[in-house]
């Protein structure tokens, strides 16, 4: 395996020995197993182009095998009968031990995303391990009703159970992240799970399928499989034995989910998908504050999140001051190799969403939007690499694609607004309602904003915060069901009622 890394970085001996290990296997049953077929596709480091490592592709048959093994781990009882407090403790553990791996596990995330191993690091891996104590402590407090009814002789009360085996689909923007973000409230209320993660970003669940093991979780509580949707994520929506699946990804495969889980075995579904998330800037903003973070807003993660707030809405007065600052902004971010030191964002996924997202830059240009900052994918040392510079477009016209389709990309579309109700009726013209953004010191126009704009998180002087106690999750065609917080573990049970007669 050739890896070019910048100049002085040295990847952990146990980076290396884990991509030196050859094909990475599935994990079934408390088992690391070749896909039957024996199938494999590499994984690429975007950063450089170069293949990181052969995976298995698994197959229906494997996907079989994985419910089966799911299946019976739940029907044991060895982790959904357990106490709350007894899972919550293997939760806790789990976490410990992502924080003493927090190294190796942001190195691998940076080799096969290209997100700056600073951001892993520091970011994504300490959410995770919140996530986890988050849902450690919530396992052991999922609690019933008692219900009065209308007959004296009766008594009612509920519980909550678990849904069974659930199958969590997620994306390759936050690998590490998402995994825990499904997986942390899936366990904690007792089911038991298939994770594939993203085609483009298998490695770093692979690496906590070990991590699983060595926290000792009972064998087919967590099955990982790794592949493309088509076959792997299309084979587990459409199995009669999973229960549920939780999803996170595009518009598009969300409608497939939703129809191919109808036309099975009616399985719950939560999708978390898209989004066109509408940024605004009052005039009376604390600028230099606003004028950053609609820069971050937009470019971190270069692009690539799914809460982007990708559409810039200036109130005119000081329209032309912003923009000003905002392309300021824009040229001072480092782009680069992820392990390069002070980079701010690192490459796209891949050669694929490289080229969707310059085509959605060429057909911005050709629409008559201006481009005032970047649109171009960098050369010289980041040639090999799937590199964009920050791209700044002003534009007249909200039905542009550019305004209207979510690019997932370092563009961001911008343009004036005149008045409040041009505001909102411009804010909430999309199919979309993941989040939105506003700044503003007039607290009574904050407020307003939040309650007239048609998204499932609103942030006030900021942008992009999670915490695992904060539900997020979309309005409209950016999907329903709720990430985070008690909202998402009480997605992962169903009511049973019983009645007593007295
Ligand atoms: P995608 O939606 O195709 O992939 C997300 C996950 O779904 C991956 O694990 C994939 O293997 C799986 N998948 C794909 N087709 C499936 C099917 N028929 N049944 C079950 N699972 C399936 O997203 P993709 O192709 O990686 O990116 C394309 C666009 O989707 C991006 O440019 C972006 O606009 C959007 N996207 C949005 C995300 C978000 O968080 N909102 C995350 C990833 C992509
Ligand atoms: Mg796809």
């Amino acid at each position: 395996m050739k890896l070019s890394l910048p100049e002085d970085v040295q990847l952990l001996s146990t980076t290396r020995s884990f991509l030196e290990r050859g094909t990475q296997k599935l994990l079934i049953a408390g088992e690391w197993v070749e896909a039957l077929d024996g199938l494999t596709f590499p994984t690429y480091n975007p950063a450089t182009g170069e293949p990181l490592a052969e995976v298995a592709l698994a197959g229906e048959a494997d996907v079989d095998r994985a419910v089966q093994a799911a299946r019976s781990a739940f029907e044991a009882g060895s982790w959904s009968r357990l106490s709350g407090e007894e899972r919550g403790s293997l939760l806790w553990k789990l976490s410990d031990l992502l924080e003493d791996h927090a190294d190796e596990l942001a190195e691998l995330e940076t080799l096969d995303n290209g997100k700056p191993l600073r951001v892993t690091r520091h970011g994504d891996l300490p959410q995770a391990v919140k996530h986890l104590r988050y849902y450690a402590g919530l396992a052991g407090k999922i609690e019933g009703k008692t219900i009065p009814v209308s007959f004296s002789n009766q008594f009612v009360y509920t519980l909550r159970e678990p849904m069974g085996v659930v199958g969590l689909i997620i994306p390759w923007n936050f690998p590490l992240l998402m995994a825990i973000w499904k997986l942390a409230p899936a366990l904690a209320a007792g089911n038991t799970t298939i994770l594939k993660p993203a085609e483009e970003t298998p490695l770093s669940a692979l690496r906590l399928g070990e991590l699983i093991q060595q926290v000792g979780f009972p064998e087919g509580v967590v099955n990982i499989l790794t592949g493309p949707g088509l076959p792997t994520g299309a084979a587990i929506v459409s199995h009669m034995g999973v229960d549920k699946v939780a999803f996170t990804g595009s518009t598009e495969v969300g409608r497939q989910i939703m129809k191919n889980a109808a036309l099975s075995n009616l399985k719950r579904v939560s999708l978390e998908l898209g989004g066109k998330s509408p940024n605004v800037i009052f005039a009376d903003a604390d600028l230099p504050k606003a004028i950053k973070g609609a820069n971050w807003a937009v470019f971190s993660t270069a692009g690539q999140e799914c809460v982007a707030g990708s559409r810039l809405f200036i109130e005119r007065p000081v329209y032309d001051q912003v923009l000003e600052g905002l392309a300021a902004e824009a040229q001072r971010i480092r782009v680069g190799n992820g392990f390069t030191p002070k980079i701010h964002i690192g490459p796209l996924v891949s050669e694929n969403q490289l080229h969707r997202v310059l085509g959605y830059i060429e057909n911005g240009k050709k629409s008559g939007a201006q481009i005032i900052a970047g649109g171009e994918r960098l050369g010289d040392d980041l040639a090999a690499g799937y590199f964009l510079s920050p791209t700044i477009f002003t534009h007249q016209d909200d039905n542009l694609p550019l305004v209207q389709e979510e690019i997932f990309g370092p563009v961001v579309a911008v343009s004036a607004f005149e008045d409040w109700q041009e505001l909102v009726g411009r804010a909430n013209q999309t199919s979309y309602g993941l989040a939105a953004g506003v700044w503003t010191l007039d607290i009574r126009k904050a407020h307003r904003f939040a309650q007239a704009v048609r998204a499932g998180t609103v942030w006030i002087n900021g942008y992009g915060l999670f915490d695992p106690a904060a539900p997020f999750g979309g309005y409209k065609e950016s999907g329903f069901g709720r990430e985070m917080g008690q909202e998402a573990l009480e997605l992962y049970t169903q009511t049973k009622t019983v009645w007593v007669g007295l």
